[in-house]
């Protein structure tokens, strides 16, 4: 299962990456928006550090729009995708730049038949938002259990890169299911790495240890 980072913080982008974890990283205008730094200024220092797929989202609404702003983007380096809403023009957009070896990652995804539709366009990424399927009162994990069936029934190129995570438990349900990527925050990244018992272990070894140490000194 890959892991990409779901964030466009430099520094956090970078702690997880020197830890030999991250195979990518999504960002989305929000989390653009949040850096508040130029945007492709930002996408492109986020490349120089990752060699992984980085997806980079259009915001025109038309066919016409996206794909103008998705060879733009391209540019920036080899390894960018081109996140594109799950509107009937982004999916006309899809095609489109499938074809011109314009990789895509179909976004705002919340259903099965989105799921479909997208992996039929030929996307090379689908994201289920699974988190936000939660907040909604609906069930994510079986959203995503059948989104990947489908995929698999078909053998469909798209990968699934499950997104909108919340928890840690999301990212077990997601590596159960065989989902292909998940996209998780630094905050969830964190959490998989802490056990408590860790911690506690940890602390045990190393007193034991130097009370072996001073009663070696002692003899
Ligand atoms: O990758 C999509 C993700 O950024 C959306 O997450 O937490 O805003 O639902 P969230």
């Amino acid at each position: 299962m890959k892991f990409f980072i779901d964030t466009a913080n430099i520094d956090q982008i970078r702690e997880m990456q020197e830890l030999g974890i991250i195979d990518g990283v999504t960002t989305n205008p929000s989390l653009l928006s949040k850096e508040g730094a130029e945007p492709i200024e930002q996408l492109e220092k986020i490349c120089e550090i990752v060699d992984g797929p980085i997806s980079a989202e259009v915001v025109g609404l038309t066919t016409e729009e996206m794909v103008k702003e998705a060879r733009d983007l391209s540019k920036i380096a080899p390894n960018i995708v081109i996140k594109i809403p799950m509107t009937k023009d982004g999916i006309k957009a899809v095609k489109i730049l499938e074809k011109e070896g314009i990789k895509t990652n179909v976004t705002l995804v919340f259903s099965q038949n989105q799921v479909l539709i997208a992996a039929k366009a030929g996307a090379s990424y689908i994201s289920p938002f699974i988190g936000r399927l939660m907040d909604n009162g609906q069930n994510e994990i079986d959203m995503l259990r059948e989104s990947m069936e489908i995929i698999n029934a078909y053998g469909f190129k798209s990968e699934i890169i499950v997104a909108s995570i919340r928890n840690a438990r999301h990212v077990i349900e997601a590596a159960r299911i065989g989902s292909h990527i998940a996209t998780i925050p630094f905050a969830v990244l964190e959490k998989m790495f802490k056990h408590p018992r860790t911690d506690e272990g940890l602390d045990a070894f190393l007193k034991d240890w130097e009370k072996l140490q001073d009663k070696l000194k002692n003899q």
